[in-house]
């Protein structure tokens, strides 16, 4: 360890705990000293590749060891209770994304947080992609023109989850980054999903959002798609934007199409130049992993804040209560002979 050196816990050593760890250790002056997961077979390959973190199948000794900053990388039923003891222990914690399974859940960590003088953020990863940063400036400063609606795409085959739906699980990423490069939040939210392979857990989604001023969002997320698709797409009436995020050559084209309705029925179309800015690229994760070491360090707010988890999870949470009502709510369409 080196001097004035953060130490990191990572609780949760499956898909996305590495990745962090990974982001984390690179920092100039932090280092993942402990990782837990319950399952002591993950833990098997860190313990020869990763000699120096102490691993373990229990996260108390996580929260009760000297780490300053803990990451909570497990599935999403247990974010509350660990990141609650992670807080109660006297950590600053970054939990993955969402933050929680209801709002409940959410509005005590906020709290308790504050109560505790603690960091807590969440990873909405997104938040700290450049391209994405790029696109809210696009909105932010209005060379978009007054703003349509937004789509937004995520989808590809899997990863099948058994303990939340598809909405859940995919979806924080899409209204974190229309919270974020809007500004604003939605005033309603409509659902269509539909389960496939398993029974009771949605896994293709439909969502649409509005908001203030008449902008619309739709967001789609499927486990069951062939092709890995990433796009968010805006329709301003000045310019319109695709942000592919498969793409890393071309993430961002910004469009000067349009079309103008001057008198029913005469339109007149706009097919202008196609413009592909500059991104100086930084992976998203190492960007986030040094919001939370600052943060830290300085005691400010991190851009992911727990607030910001809590808006998220008040959404998905009506986003579950929309498609409630959304089953009861079909139509049938009589046979034809
Ligand atoms: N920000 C992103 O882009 C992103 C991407 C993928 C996953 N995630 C999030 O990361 C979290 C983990 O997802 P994943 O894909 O890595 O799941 P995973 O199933 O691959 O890994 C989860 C790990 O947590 C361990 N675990 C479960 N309960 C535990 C406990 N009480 N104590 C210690 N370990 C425990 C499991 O044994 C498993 O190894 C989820 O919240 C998910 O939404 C975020």
């Amino acid at each position: 360890m080196r001097m004035n050196e953060l130490r990191f816990g990572v609780v949760g050593w499956g898909y996305w705990g590495p990745k962090i760890a990974r982001n984390l250790d690179a920092l100039a002056q932090g280092a993942v000293t402990m990782v837990a997961d319950l399952d002591e077979y993950r833990l098997a390959p860190l313990r020869i590749n990763h000699p120096w973190m102490k691993a373990t199948t229990r996260a108390e000794e996580v929260f009760r060891s000297d780490v300053d900053g803990v990451v909570i990388a497990t599935p999403v039923r247990t974010h509350y209770r660990l990141a609650k003891e992670a807080l109660l222990s006297g950590k600053h914690v970054l939990v993955e994304k969402p933050l929680t399974a209801n709002i409940a859940e959410a509005e005590e960590l906020v709290t308790l947080a504050q109560e505790q003088g603690r960091i807590l953020m969440v990873g909405h990863t997104y938040e700290y992609n450049p391209a994405v940063n790029e696109l809210r400036k696009l909105v932010q400063n209005g060379e978009l023109g007054k703003i349509y609606c937004i789509e937004a795409e995520r989808v590809n085959l899997g990863l099948f989850r058994s303990d939340i739906n598809v909405i859940w699980d995919l979806a924080p990423h899409d209204i974190s980054i229309l919270l974020y490069i809007l500004g604003k939040k939605p005033e309603q939210v409509k659902v269509q999903a539909h389960t496939h392979l398993q029974a009771h857990i949605h896994d293709i989604a439909h969502i649409d959002l509005g908001f203030a001023d008449g902008i619309s969002a739709h967001i789609h997320v499927s486990w069951l798609h062939p092709c890995k698709i990433r796009r968010v797409t805006v329709i301003g009436d000045a310019r319109m934007v695709v942000y592919d995020d498969t793409n890393p050559a071309e993430m961002i084209k910004i469009y000067n199409k349009g079309a103008d309705v001057h008198a029913d029925p005469v339109v007149s179309y706009r097919n202008g130049e196609i413009t592909i800015p500059y991104i100086e690229w930084i992976e998203p994760l190492n960007l986030e992993c040094e919001d939370f070491a600052g943060a830290i360090r300085t005691g400010s707010q991190p851009r992911a804040h727990g607030g910001v988890g809590l808006e998220v999870v008040r959404i998905l949470a009506k986003a579950q209560e929309a498609l409630a009502m959304q089953e009861k709510q079909t139509i049938a369409i009589p046979p034809t002979i």
